[in-house]
């Protein structure tokens, strides 16, 4: 079987999906993009054609739990692959939210697996996440370790990689790649693309970043009682350009062999919350101002991966640490201090 070519991103002006369009389009991909911007802008998906300087070949507007407008898409172009990222994604909120969680994350992903099905593609890389381990207690954790979610978004993550196992038991033309992320953050080096989550960011990085720039006022770290050198949380903070590269070389790997695989992404080196504000003050040139808040419901100690088996399966290895991230992300901020659509409002006034 050959590797794919024509690959479809859902999510794909995201975070971590507008960088790998990015990536793809690099390396010579035919992409389709659809995306309902619900955590996203339009715009992501221009820069990321800038850097690359190549089009996407076509991107639709869609939900993807509509299987109608879907199915159109699938009608109007031959799929090769599929590189899954829609979803909602904010832990705090999906205790919130559950049901909005599931609906999206696991009605999406059924959505999507019964379009593809219907047309006869069957190769997927899937963004799962680390979070599934939940409270799984210290040191480096590998795909062994047992799932035991702590929130509603752990929950759909690991009810996905289920219905996938169970479409891979039931039908031997999948092949299932499942990324489980530990936390990707940073930014593209030019500057152009970067973490821009609409409202109050959830994830630590943005946060830190718009304290930075002074769209907020200071950072609540949540939780300081926690076992840990500090007292703070431990996770295991990945660049988002090796994120990428991982899924480049997961595309290439679709054609090695049917049935689900699955695969830490993550550096295998945890840094508590204070670790990463230290980081951050560092790059910027100015302490960030913080204060010490509740613990966040359904958060956990540590979460720190054993990343061993996609580097012995793949040889794919991050090499960059968390001042590169924290230098990616700051000078992603500084050039969009209110985000992308926030520059884009700004360069239409200067017109
Ligand atoms: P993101 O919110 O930036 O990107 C998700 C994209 O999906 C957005 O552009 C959003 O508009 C789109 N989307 C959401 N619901 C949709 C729907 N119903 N139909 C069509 N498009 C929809 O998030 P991200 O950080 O880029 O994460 C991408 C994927 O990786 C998600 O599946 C997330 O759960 C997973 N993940 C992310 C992290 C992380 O730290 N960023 C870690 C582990 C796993
Ligand atoms: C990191 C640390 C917070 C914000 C989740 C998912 C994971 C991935 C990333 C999808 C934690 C602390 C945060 C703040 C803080 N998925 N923090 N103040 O929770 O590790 O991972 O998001 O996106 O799969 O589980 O990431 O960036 O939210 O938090 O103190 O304002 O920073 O408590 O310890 P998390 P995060």
């Amino acid at each position: 079987m050959t590797a794919p070519s024509t690959v479809l991103v859902t999510g794909g002006a995201g975070f971590i999906g507008s960088h790998v369009c990015v990536e793809l389009l690099d390396h010579g991909y035919e992409l389709i993009v659809v995306d309902n911007y619900s955590n996203s802008t339009p715009q992501v998906l221009t820069r990321a054609e800038r850097i690359a300087g190549r089009f996407v070949g076509a991107v639709y507007e869609l939900d993807i739990r509509d299987r109608q407008a879907l199915s159109a898409v699938f009608d109007r172009h031959s799929v090769d692959a599929v590189v899954h990222f829609a979803a909602h994604k904010a832990v705090g909120e999906s205790t919130r939210m559950p049901i909005e969680y599931y609906d999206t994350n696991v009605g999406g992903t059924t959505s999507l697996l019964r379009t593809m099905h219907e047309h006869g593609v069957h190769r997927l890389v899937f963004s799962s996440s680390s979070s599934i381990y939940g409270n799984a207690g210290r040191g480096p954790l590998d795909e062994a370790t047992p799932a035991r979610p702590t929130n509603p978004y752990a929950a759909s993550k690991w009810i996905c990689e289920q219905i996938l196992a169970d479409a891979c038991r039931r039908c031997s033309e999948y092949t299932v790649l499942c990324l489980r992320y530990f936390n990707p953050a940073g930014a593209h080096p030019s500057g152009l693309l970067g973490e821009d989550p609409h409202g109050t960011p959830d994830n630590l990085m943005p946060y830190l970043a718009q304290v930075a720039i002074g769209r907020r006022e200071r950072l609540r770290v949540f939780g300081d009682d926690y076992p840990t050198s500090d007292g703070t949380a431990i996770r295991d903070y990945l660049h988002v350009m090796d994120t990428v590269e991982a899924h480049r070389i997961a595309l290439d790997h679709l054609a090695d062999s049917t049935g689900m695989h699955v695969y830490n992404l993550g550096v295998g080196k945890g840094s508590t919350v204070l670790d990463v504000v230290a980081a951050f003050s560092e790059v910027c040139g100015r302490p960030i101002p913080y204060e010490i808040g509740p613990r966040r419901p359904g958060d956990v100690a540590e979460l720190v991966a054993d990343a061993t088996a996609v580097a012995r399966a793949w040889g794919w290895r991050p090499d960059r640490n968390l001042a590169d991230i924290c230098r990616d992300a700051w000078r992603f901020q500084q050039l969009n201090p209110d985000g992308y659509v926030g520059s884009a409002r700004r360069a239409n006034t200067k017109d």
